[in-house]
């Protein structure tokens, strides 16, 4: 299977909104297969397109009790009231973790890997990944939900090797 490689933080790909798709091929089942293994390899549960490069609009995930989803075009259709806090981490951003306030449930529309539509009603640790991986669709990361201070806290050990003057676009 393809290896793929992992975009690390501050590489500005991450701050690109990703297009929809408009074909569910081969092609694009190869690359979400290719992701799950990349998910697993990185002992990560969520993983989005932009993450590997790929600016479409969909990501997979793999929580604790569940099997592994692939979610093409998702849409958060409805959002609990009850907010909650949970620790969360990025594979893009490795070391990293931080409290961030989310609905703790979410409907969510979108396509699977056979291209058909699906309706999920997801709590807990599910409805979270959701929420985090829909956003790196539109170059949110979850550092950006979090106070100034405690930000400033948590990236003040961060190090990675990628040195955002020298990143290329892909
Ligand atoms: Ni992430």
């Amino acid at each position: 299977m393809k290896r793929l490689e992992l975009v690390i933080h501050p590489d500005v790909l991450l701050r690109d909104r990703s297009q929809k798709v408009t074909d569910i091929d081969e092609e694009l089942v190869s690359l979400t297969d290719a992701m799950i293994d990349t998910m697993h390899r990185a002992r990560g549960i969520g993983l989005a397109g932009v993450q590997v490069g790929r600016l479409a609009r969909l990501f997979v995930t793999h929580v604790d009790r569940d099997t592994p989803r692939v979610f093409i075009n998702p849409s958060i259709v409805e959002t609990s009231v009850d907010v909650g806090a949970y620790e969360e981490g990025c594979l893009s951003i490795p070391g990293v973790y931080a409290d961030v306030n989310r609905p703790l449930a979410v409907k969510v529309q979108a396509w699977n890997e056979k291209g058909r539509p699906f309706t999920l009603d997801a709590d807990g640790l599910l409805a979270r990944v959701i929420q985090h991986e829909l956003d790196h669709l539109n170059g949110v990361l979850f550092i950006d939900h979090i106070a100034d201070s405690v930000r400033e806290s948590v990236m003040a050990d961060y190090d990675c090797d990628v040195d955002p003057a020298t990143v290329s676009r892909r």
